[in-house]
């Protein structure tokens, strides 16, 4: 994925441990395809060369407000008028307590403060010992920092550089990355409650047995991760699989059909939109043995016999909310032949306004898909591509069908 291509990045270095974290970030944006000027305050350099830096990003490290390169001599403003957001990673107590009252004796709290402030975002990754952290003066400046419209990082937690355990942490260059990225996605779904069922269900049939099927939960995640990024409040309630909970998603775990039904069915009264992408086991054993189902020597195995389960998004969308158009159903359909008559055969009988098909065994597992859309109008197809793709275009494509969405 090229997610922050065509990007150009101001990456400024504040004082603190976490500068060591600032070297792995800068890799990941340029792997990611951004380019990065990177700017250190003299306490930077204390903790991270620029020889470092310089090589990491391929690009001089500025370091200067007296740079003589820059022809005109104000590399404060050539190189905010240039980027497409400036983030300081790490930024700590004593560099965002200055941008908070505008001072600017150096080239970074400079370049900051004549940024172009519509046109330029500024990103604060926090670090800091946890009491610096928590400090009221810490606190009151980041929330002035955050009214006059810098966009503040939330902090990790966990044991710090000097020992002690707490809030405080910058965030791991991974996480930051995924928080990055999420800021440049169109908000469309801005406030909203998202809900999305992800991955098979497992049906047990003794305790070291069950049944279940190939769905790896990929496309429900990202789906979660995309509704994420354009601004909704995400639930993901996901079958048995091993993926990473996407940023700021929240996420329960649930082993069976009717567990993931329960979670829905107690997650669901909150929510705009429910997503349906879970590939739900059909039926599950009618009885679950208490202990291992053992040879009884006779050759002959086990008579199982199985019962429907619930259909969750079917039980959904008869619901009041869904019929009165306060909350929007969408279903998947995985299919093996025939798709398009099945997605919209599918749409009718489960009574939701939008289906999605795919075809199930040429996606399960795989980083990659193609989409029909098929809604009460029409057949849109989603050409093949990455699933965190398809899933953003899928947001846009619910966020434009919702009623009252200015997109409508
Ligand atoms: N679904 C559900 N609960 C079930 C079965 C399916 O919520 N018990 C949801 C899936 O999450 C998906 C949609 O219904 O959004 C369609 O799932 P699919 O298994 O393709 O359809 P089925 O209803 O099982 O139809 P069929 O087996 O005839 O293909």
């Amino acid at each position: 994925m090229n997610d922050l291509a065509g990007k150009h990045l101001v990456l400024g270095l504040s004082g603190g441990i976490a500068c060591y974290k600032a070297a792995e970030l800068c890799r990941a944006l340029v792997k990611e395809g951004a380019s990065v000027q990177v700017v250190m305050t003299e306490a930077a350099t204390q903790f991270i060369t620029p020889v470092t830096m310089q090589a990491l990003s391929n690009r001089p490290v500025y370091l200067s407000q007296w740079d003589a390169r820059e022809p005109n001599n104000m590399a404060h403003i050539n190189l905010g008028r240039q980027a497409d957001a400036i983030l300081i990673a790490p930024a700590s107590a004593d560099f965002m307590a200055k941008l908070l009252h505008g001072r600017a004796d150096d080239l970074l709290s400079l370049l900051c403060l004549a940024r172009p402030i519509e046109r330029v975002p500024l990103l604060l990754a926090p670090a800091m010992n946890r009491e610096m952290w928590a400090h009221p003066a810490t606190q009151r400046n980041v929330a002035q920092l955050r009214a006059d419209g810098a966009h503040v990082f939330e902090v990790g937690r966990g044991e710090q550089a000097c020992g002690e355990v707490g809030d405080g942490r910058m965030l791991e260059p991974d996480e930051l990355l995924e928080d990055l990225i999420a800021f440049f996605q169109p908000k469309v779904l801005q406030g909203q409650r998202v809900l999305v069922t992800a991955g098979p269900t497992y049906e047990a049939i003794d305790p070291v047995r069950g049944i279940t099927n190939l769905s790896s939960g990929k496309m429900g995640f990202a789906i979660a991760r995309a509704a994420r990024e354009a601004g909704a409040e995400v639930t993901l309630v996901a079958g048995p699989v091993c993926l990473p909970t996407p940023r700021g998603v929240q996420r329960i775990d649930v082993r069976s059909a009717r567990e993931m039904q329960q979670a829905v069915v107690a997650a669901v009264p909150e929510a705009r939109v429910f997503i349906a992408a879970a590939a739900v086991a059909d039926w599950r054993p009618a009885q679950t043995a208490a202990h291992k189902i053992k040879k009884d020597g006779s050759g002959q195995p086990p008579a199982l016999d199985f019962v429907e389960n619930p259909d969750i998004l079917a039980g959904v969308a008869q619901s009041e909310r869904a019929r009165s158009g306060a909350l929007y159903c969408v279903g998947f359909a995985a299919e093996s032949e025939d798709l398009l008559a099945h997605a919209q055969a599918k749409r009718a009988r489960k009574g939701v306004p939008l289906l999605v098909g795919n075809i199930g065994p040429a996606t399960f597992g795989r980083d990659d898909n193609a989409l029909i859309l098929v809604d009460e109008q029409r057949a849109t197809e989603l050409p093949r591509a990455d699933k965190l793709t398809l899933a953003r275009q899928l947001v846009g494509e619910i966020a434009r069908r919702l009623p009252g969405h200015p997109a409508h």
